[in-house]
């Protein structure tokens, strides 16, 4: 079956209840999405899959939720005041606001082509500032210019100002990671293909800190380790691709970035715009701990930071030496990772009446509901009221609904969509021999059994 394209997702996650397009019944807000019953339990999922993985697994990292809005220091000294922004152009003929990095250039002439007419009739470019700003109390920005806050455009900046915290308190030795999920905001000039560019979005990110020389093995190692993550996530290998920025790519605190590519947009003829970014690893060496460190000077002597009362450098006991700490850099969004997770897991399969089914195949581990359970007949009070039952035993050790609202058909059919891995069905003979009939969704097989056995069989088959 070919990969579905973006527009299946969005029309199944409407459908049924992942996504939603946001403020829906004002017309909408521009590329914003609500997550529906079954879109928060999925991005739930993910985020514990990451958190158990990178916090609970191992032995190296610690975990942290900080601030959304932080002192406007942060932003001015970690560089995205000054460099946080993106060149912008408007078409002189469409009027269409583009931004220029990522326009086609015409090879016979080397000028950049409107993305939406073609035109070449384009204003000069300007810097734009993705931060999204707010007012802080009372008094308005042009009253008072320290009411400017930001929200975050990253959630690595509330690890990198407490690192000392973490440090001191956890009693850490280097190598050693601080994880963070949390919401970023960035005022994106174009945002869009659903919940792949938004401007505001959830972001997985850990800082790896190390000694300067274990920096570039490490970059490849977390490479290599989050491939197997997401891999682990149902996402296959032939939809990943690894590609290297090049240099006039690279973030400012950059050295170098990897990133982990996913196909998106499998529709298109190109092979090479199939793919974009799903995550970036990145040597951000010791810019940002130098950046909020009150002691470095710079060549004259003056101090780089004289806002800062603290000082972000590392003593190693064992070498006498203090430094900075280098940092390898994953980071990962959860709606990317949602959207690539749901477009890997779809799949169609043909019934024996020729009906064209879809089945969600997530990884049991992901699925937001585990088992439904299913009555044959909603008007045989003694089904219902086992079924009833069988459901309220079963919640408290995995996620399990109760549906009768229609036809056994349509009520697979509906589960096997929403990538619910089993249905129990109750039918009149259970009432007899005290069995259920379980059915697989990806093979949709059938077994019958014991309801006393059922609890077992299934936690075995999630995981
Ligand atoms: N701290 C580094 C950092 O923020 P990034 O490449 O700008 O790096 C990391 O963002 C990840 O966050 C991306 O790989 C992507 O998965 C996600 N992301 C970034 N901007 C996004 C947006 N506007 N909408 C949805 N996800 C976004």
């Amino acid at each position: 079956m070919a990969a579905p394209n973006i527009e299946t997702i969005v029309s199944l996650s409407k459908r049924r209840g992942f996504v939603f397009p946001a403020s829906d019944i004002y017309g909408g807000l521009g590329s914003s999405w609500d997550y529906g019953q079954l879109g928060v339990e999925l991005a739930n999922n993910i985020k514990k899959s990451w958190w158990n993985w990178l916090v609970y697994e191992r032995d190296d990292v610690e975990g942290l939720d900080s601030s959304i809005i932080q002192n406007r220091a942060v932003w001015r000294y970690s560089g995205h005041e000054s460099t946080f922004s993106d060149p912008l152009v408007d078409c002189r003929d469409c009027k269409a606001r583009l931004r220029l990095d990522k326009l086609e250039t015409d090879p016979a002439d080397g000028r950049p082509a409107c993305s939406n007419c073609g035109s070449k009739n384009l204003t000069e470019a300007r810097q734009f500032n993705m931060m999204l700003r707010t007012t802080l109390g009372a008094a308005s920005v042009e009253e008072d210019e320290s009411a400017l806050a930001y929200l975050r455009p990253e959630t690595a900046q509330g690890i990198f100002i407490n690192f000392k915290n973490v440090l001191d308190t956890s009693r850490r030795k280097l190598p050693f990671g601080i994880a963070q999920i949390g919401k970023a905001f960035r005022n994106e000039i174009t945002p869009g293909n659903f919940i792949f560019r938004t401007r505001e979005f959830e972001q997985m990110e850990m800082e790896y800190f190390c000694r300067p020389d274990d920096a570039p093995k490490l970059l490849q190692q977390w490479v290599d380790d989050f491939q197997v993550w997401i891999k682990s996530l149902g996402i296959s290998e032939e939809n990943l691709n690894l590609y290297e920025q090049q240099p006039h790519e690279l973030a400012h605190y950059a050295e170098r970035t990897v990133d982990i590519m996913y196909r998106f947009f499998p529709e298109r003829d190109d092979e090479d715009k199939q793919w974009d970014e799903l995550m970036g690893i990145a040597n951000r060496k010791d810019f940002d701990l130098k950046a909020h460190s009150k002691k470095p000077e710079n060549e004259e002597g003056k101090r780089i930071n004289p806002d800062s009362t603290d000082d972000l450098s590392y003593f190693d006991p064992q070498t006498n030496e203090r430094f900075y700490p280098y940092v390898i850099e994953p980071a990962i969004g959860v709606n990317r990772t949602l959207l690539a997770v749901m477009m890997d897991a779809y799949t169609e399969k043909t019934n024996d009446k020729g009906e064209v089914r879809v089945i969600l195949k997530l990884k049991p581990e992901l699925a937001p509901i585990k088992v439904a359970v299913l009555p044959l007949a909603k008007n045989n009070e003694g089904i219902v009221t086992l079924a009833r039952k069988l459901k309220r035993d079963l919640q408290p050790s995995m996620r399990a609904v109760y549906d009768d609202t229609g036809g056994i058909g349509k009520l697979y059919a509906r589960q096997d969509e929403i990538g619910t891995p089993f249905c129990v069905t109750v039918d009149h003979e259970s009432l007899e021999d005290n069995a259920v009939t379980v059915r697989d969704r990806d093979t949709w097989e059938q077994e019958r059994i014991p309801v006393e056995a059922l609890r077992k069989y299934l936690s075995e088959r999630l995981g």
